[in-house]
């Protein structure tokens, strides 16, 4: 049987679990619809490992995310914070260790098309955008399930698919772009597209990896509403180098070293903590 989370190293929920969110029988939120998150638990890493060439990349990781809930992971160069992303999304598979999605889907046993199917959606630092499609045409090919473009795009959509992505285009604030090609976008808006390709298959956990790497200020501000605005309908798991950001987003930080969890907490509390400081932040 799989271990209950060790209560010193769960979160506090950033809502009240018990919500209005909870269905009759208790176990569903709007970030964890169809999902069993009985105990509030959307992510739960047990003593996670990863070797590569008998280096560790992951070293008895442990790490829990909340329903709903903003997590940003900071750390050093070469932490295993794009490791940790990469066993949630079955892309490397861990040498030992539990990962469960909700309460029962074991994402060790599954691959990254049936993750990425039970609602964790991924972006990756650099933008794949399909520069010669419209931004409209590339939320209609991410929103369907049949990845051949042609099929995809000859497919008539669903008023409620066409609503989605009406809506999604609001969120991302490129409205005014929908007919645009892709190609001309600038990098920033790439990368909100691309979020925008997630959201579209309402993902219930989203993974983002230094997403305001080479964006503007202003976007970089942007990116900020947008995923506070997300968090709660969603959950959120966000590595980011950039402090600012950081600090003007994060319900909780979990600082990653040498492939564990050396801290948690807010980010005033772990940029406090003595051995952060040592490690990483003092540096
Ligand atoms: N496929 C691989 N083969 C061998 N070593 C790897 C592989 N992937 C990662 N590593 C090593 O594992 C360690 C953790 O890498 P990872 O990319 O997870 O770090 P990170 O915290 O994301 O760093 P950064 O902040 O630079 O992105 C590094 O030492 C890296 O060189
Ligand atoms: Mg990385």
């Amino acid at each position: 049987m799989r271990a209950v989370p060790i209560p010193e190293l769960m979160l506090e929920p950033v809502f009240d679990p018990l919500g209005s969110g909870r269905d009759a029988i208790g176990t569903s939120t709007a970030a964890g619809k169809g999902l069993n998150v009985r105990h509030g638990t959307i992510l739960s890493l047990e003593d996670i490992n990863v070797s590569f060439d008998g280096f560790k990349a992951l070293n008895d990781l442990c790490l829990y995310i909340g329903v709903g809930e903003l997590r940003c992971i900071i750390g050093p160069n070469g932490a295993g914070k794009t490791t940790l992303m990469d066993v949630i999304t079955g892309k490397t598979r861990p040498d030992s260790g539990s990962a469960y999605f909700g309460e029962t889907l074991d994402l060790t046993r599954m691959s990254e098309v049936e993750i990425a199917q039970a609602g964790i959606g991924r972006k990756f630092q650099k933008p794949t955008v399909f520069e010669a499609l419209s931004v409209f045409e590339n939320l209609e090919l991410a929103q369907k399930t049949d990845k051949s473009v042609w099929a995809s795009l000859r497919a008539r959509l669903s008023g409620e698919q066409k609503d989605r992505i009406d809506e999604v285009l609001q969120t991302i604030r490129l409205d005014s772009s929908r007919q645009r090609p892709a190609g001309l976008l600038s990098h920033g808006q790439k990368q909100f597209l691309e979020i925008g390709m997630l959201l579209v298959q309402d993902p219930q956990l989203l993974l983002l990896d230094e997403p305001v790497a080479g964006m503007t200020d202003a976007e970089t501000e942007f990116t900020a509403e947008l995923f506070k605005s997300l968090a709660r309908q969603h959950s959120l798991m966000v590595v980011e180098h950039d402090m600012g950001f950081v600090g003007s987003i994060a319900d909780h930080v979990s600082v990653l070293h040498q492939g564990r969890v050396l801290a948690e907490g807010s980010l005033a509390q772990v940029q406090n903590d003595e051995r952060v400081i040592e490690v990483y932040l003092g540096r």
